[in-house]
């Protein structure tokens, strides 16, 4: 069945919404069926056990440990393509140009991963850089839970002020939302959840000698 492309438009708002805050939530991203058929897509891909237990760190030093970093993934690199997916990867590249524009960032290319949470799992409060090592520059997370109840946890903890931990708000994982935000700036995490939570999540980067 061909996917029509429905009407999520990159406006100017959206654009001003990152200037002015570092981050924005756009929801109904993809269309509801677009977002079922990646949700199976992921859960097809677990049970065939293509699913990595997620790793912390950084390339030369990365360790698992489930009790900070609770996921499964799967990077797209390997992945057949789905229409789907490339509904997905062609809005993504749409967004990388608008914020090139936009921002001048110099974004060259985007990195992105499923990811299966089982219940309980969790993400503790991390940065998605690295001091030294700043490729990522925008992070992008679309979540693929249909039918995701209040009750079903698993919030996105957004602190929304660097250090401190008294601001934050909580982000629900309800499908087809998606959330933008610089990938420097905002600490986050992942709350438990009573379910299985599934997401897409990818990193538009820049070049390594772009930064340094
Ligand atoms: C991550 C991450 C948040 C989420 O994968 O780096 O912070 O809500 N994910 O899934
Ligand atoms: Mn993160």
């Amino acid at each position: 069945m061909p996917i029509t492309d429905a009407p999520f438009k990159i406006t100017e708002n959206l654009l001003e919404e990152i200037a002015r805050h570092g981050y924005v939530i756009i929801d109904n991203f993809l269309p509801d069926s677009a977002i079922r058929a990646l949700n199976r897509q992921a859960r097809t891909l677990k049970t065939a056990g293509s699913l990595k237990q997620a790793a912390i760190g950084k390339a030369a030093a990365q360790q698992q440990d489930s009790k900070v970093r609770g996921d499964s993934i799967f990077w797209l690199d390997e992945a057949g393509p789905s229409p789907e997916l490339a509904l997905y990867l062609s809005r993504m590249q749409s967004l990388q140009e608008s914020l090139n524009r936009y921002f001048f960032l110099g974004l060259f290319e985007f990195e992105t991963h499923f990811a299966v949470y089982p219940p309980g799992a969790v993400y503790r409060k991390h940065l998605d850089q690295f001091r030294d090592q700043q490729e990522r520059q925008v992070s992008a997370i679309l979540y693929l839970n249909t039918d995701w109840q209040p009750d079903d946890g698993g919030e996105l903890r957004f602190y929304l002020n660097g250090t401190s931990d008294q601001s934050f708000i909580d982000i629900a994982p309800v499908a087809g939302k998606l959330v933008l935000f610089l990938s420097g700036e905002f600490p986050h995490e992942v709350l438990p959840a009573r379910r299985q939570r599934i997401s897409l999540t990818g990193w538009f980067r820049t070049r390594a000698q772009d930064i340094r």
